[in-house]
């Protein structure tokens, strides 16, 4: 069984930054190999990851129901085809995998596609000890069901008032939707200073969380970002690398280097 963990949050709050950094720190701590899931349709973790997809899940979506629009293929060779096509969607590094979602699917519900991705996805899943899903803004991919148990859902913010309602929100939405996760951390991201808002307090009882962790503003990462570099050469003391190694020692990932 793998560990998986899921990023989610409002736009532009860094969730893309931390999925990758935790892909870093987990394979640096010998936690490895990593699947890390890109299920933004705008895919953007390679550039982070320093890799790059040149297919995504909803291209090989899209070429399975032309093939199956055209019938030519049969109920086995379908399913085997769509196999074969994710696996070959996987760009391989030294220490970790990416897999990109890529578009959702349009009007019409392709449901025999999903749900052999769904399937595969899975399977696929449960070859790695640690899978990192890095997800577009909100809760849609989550609710879409492509991976049922969540251990570690990590809910991205910053520190603004409404970014803390947004949190809340999200927290509610996942309940009402019936999304389960072992458990929850939410990241206060982009602190102007160390110290985290008052109201931290009263967020992580009203959401249950098991922990609340700021991440200061930090000029290293947003210089790498708008250079288009890839995380994995931060410097070795990045406070907000640093701290993200803190916590997954706080939950109790080991060490296996
Ligand atoms: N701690 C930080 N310090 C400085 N800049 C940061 C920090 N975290 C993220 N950023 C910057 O904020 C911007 C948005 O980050 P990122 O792409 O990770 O957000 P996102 O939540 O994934 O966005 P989207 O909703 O578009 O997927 C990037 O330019 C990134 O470099
Ligand atoms: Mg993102």
């Amino acid at each position: 069984m793998s560990y998986l963990i899921a990023i989610s949050g409002k736009g532009g709050v860094g969730k893309t930054t931390v999925a990758g950094l935790l892909v870093n720190r987990l394979v640096k701590r010998g936690c490895k190999p990593v699947l890390a899931i890109d299920a933004d349709p705008n895919t953007c973790l390679d550039r982070v990851l320093g890799v790059s997809v040149d297919k995504t899940i909803g291209g090989v979506r899209e070429e399975a129901r032309e093939i199956a629009g055209k019938g030519m293929a049969s109920g086995i060779a379908k399913r085997e085809l769509l196999e074969m096509k994710i696996e070959e969607s996987l760009v391989e590094a030294n220490d970790f995998d990416l897999i990109a979602m890529g578009r959702p699917e349009g009007p019409g519900c392709y449901c025999y596609a999903n749900n052999v991705l769904r399937t595969t996805i899975t399977a696929i899943s449960n070859h790695y000890p640690y899978v990192v899903l890095d997800n577009e803004a909100g809760l849609e991919n989550l609710s879409r069901r492509i991976i049922l148990e969540i251990d570690l859902l990590i809910i991205v913010t910053d520190p603004s008032r409404s970014g803390f309602e947004t949190v809340s929100r999200l927290y509610h939405l996942s309940r009402e939707m019936e999304i389960k996760f072992n458990r929850l951390v939410i990241i206060v991201n982009k602190l102007r200073n160390d110290k985290l808002p008052d109201s931290v307090s009263s967020l992580k009882m009203s959401t249950g969380a098991d922990l609340v962790v700021g991440l200061p503003e930090n000029t290293e990462i947003a210089e790498f970002q708008e250079d288009g570099k890839s995380l994995n050469l931060l410097s070795i003391d990045n406070p907000v690398s640093n701290r993200l190694d803190k916590l997954l020692t706080e939950l109790f990932i080991e060490r296996k280097d």
